[in-house]
This record gives structure tokens, C-alpha cells and sequence, in this order.
């Protein structure tokens, strides 16, 4: 059953949370450095599709945007970067429940709010926000469809949720060569370089687990989110699902 993260001897929800909140404040300090490494630099690009896709929510008249599990505040730069670049006036926030990865946010942020919250349990009221968008912190929730209520629950008519996550490449070449490198290389290169092989082992595991696009997309359709749509990025390694409500 793939309906929610399954960490090493985490079954209760809030067992899981723990787990994924220690596991991040654990790795925070290597954690760009691991990302844009292991990624080739990728990742830079993967955030600014994110933040173009999202455009139109973003030129939204007040616009209000939350990004889910910012960990670190890339997505969140990549988002004020771009409404700088279309003039766009939203008021940007993220949201994390690890402390540490809020920590490390802060100094890269010109302009966004930042909060410490779980994703699954927002403090926020319904119908506040235009634009969701969460960046590999969707696949770490303890339940997926749960997740996605809560991201309708907060989202004002017509705004949308977009969800960038690894995925499952599937090109004859390319298929084998990410598995060898995200089940050999990856845990060895970013268990030696953060000093916790654990979190790196978990991260393939993870996103084996994780839902197909077409399972996400289903999901989102059956949460009450329409117009969903996805699109793969780099043969199938990361996908980013877009639904309105
Ligand atoms: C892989 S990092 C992604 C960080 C950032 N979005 C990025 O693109 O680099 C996942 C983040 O999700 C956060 N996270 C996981 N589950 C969460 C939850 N239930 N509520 C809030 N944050 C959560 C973790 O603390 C971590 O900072």
C-alpha cells in the first residue's frame, strides 16, 4: 500500500512526522550541499519550471502563496524570483515543520513569511491561500490523501496546488542507470558526506513507494481537485502535478 510515507519502524502518523522531522534536522546542515550535488545542479532548474508553471497564480490580484514543506526556502527564492521577474505582487509564505530547515531559510528570503507548521495540520483558514506548491516534502507526509485535503482546504476557488516529487524514470537506458545510482551511489556519496547513511537509504525507498504520476493525478481528482495535469521533468526523474479546485 503506497497511502503515506513508511519510514524504519514509524506506523502511527505521528511516529512517522517524528522520524521525517528528526531525519531533516539531522541532515539540514549538509542539506543543499547534498542536493545540488547529487541532482548535477538539476534541482535549480527543476524549482524555476515550478515557478514559471505557476505564473498565472502568482499574477493573481493579492495573490497570497504558501509553499508546503520549504525546507531550506529554494522553491520559496525560485517563487520571489519570479514575481520580481513578472512584477507580480503576491504575498509569499512557506511552511516546515523542522526547525533547523526554517533556520537555514531565512537568510535566503528578501520578502517571504516563514511558519513552523505540519502540512497535515495547517493553523490556517480555510480558503486562504491562491497557490499551494510543495517541492520534495509531498512524498515525507504521513498520509498522501490526507495531505491533499488539507491542500484543498486552505486553497481559495480557483486556486491550485502544484506538487513537484522524484518520480520513476522509465526510457530503457535511462530506467537502470537511476536505479543503480539512486540505490548505490546516492546513499553511499550522501550518507558519507552528511554523516547519515540512513536518511539516504530512506530517500530511494521513498520515492519507490511513492505513488505513479497517473496514481497522484487520480488522487487529486478524487480529493476535488480538477484540471489536474502533470508533466515529467529530466526522462522521469522528478514530476510536477498541477490541480485547481
Ligand atoms: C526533501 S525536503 C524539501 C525541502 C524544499 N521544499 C526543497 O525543495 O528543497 C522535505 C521537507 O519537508 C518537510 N516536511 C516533511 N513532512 C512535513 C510535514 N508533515 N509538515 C511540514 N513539513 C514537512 C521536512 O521537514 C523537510 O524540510
Amino acid at each position: 500500500m503506497k497511502a503515506g510515507a513508511a519510514p524504519p519502524g514509524a506506523r502511527e502518523p505521528q511516529q512517522v512526522a517524528d522520524w521525517v522531522r528528526r531525519m531533516f534536522a539531522r541532515i539540514a546542515p549538509r542539506y543543499d550541499l547534498l542536493n545540488h550535488l547529487l541532482s548535477f545542479g538539476l534541482d535549480w532548474l527543476w524549482r524555476r519550471r515550478v515557478a514559471r508553471r505557476v505564473r498565472p497564480w502568482l499574477l493573481r490580484p493579492d495573490a497570497r502563496v504558501l509553499d508546503l514543506c520549504c525546507g531550506t526556502g529554494d522553491l520559496l527564492r525560485a517563487l520571489e524570483l519570479e514575481t520580481e521577474r513578472v512584477g507580480a505582487a503576491a504575498l509569499l509564505a512557506g511552511c516546515d515543520f523542522c526547525h533547523p530547515m526554517l533556520i537555514l531559510a531565512r537568510p535566503k528570503l528578501r520578502r517571504a513569511y516563514l511558519i513552523e507548521a505540519d502540512a497535515l495540520q495547517l493553523p490556517l483558514p480555510p480558503s486562504s491561500f491562491d497557490l499551494l506548491t510543495v517541492a520534495f516534502g509531498f512524498r515525507n507526509l504521513a498520509n498522501y490523501r490526507a495531505g491533499l485535503a488539507e491542500m484543498r482546504r486552505v486553497l481559495r476557488p480557483g486556486g491550485a496546488a502544484a506538487i513537484l516529487e522524484f518520480s520513476q524514470p522509465t526510457g530503457r537506458l535511462l530506467a537502470p542507470l537511476y536505479r543503480w545510482y539512486a540505490t548505490r551511489m546516492l546513499p553511499c556519496i550522501g550518507g558519507w558526506i552528511s554523516g547519515h547513511p540512513d536518511a539516504y537509504r530512506y530517500l530511494p525507498e521513498s520515492v519507490h513507494r511513492f505513488p505513479t504520476p497517473e496514481e497522484l493525478a487520480c488522487w487529486m481528482r478524487e480529493e476535488g481537485f480538477s484540471r489536474v495535469a502533470f508533466e515529467s521533468m529530466s526522462g522521469g526523474i522528478v514530476c510536477l502535478h498541477v490541480g485547481v479546485v
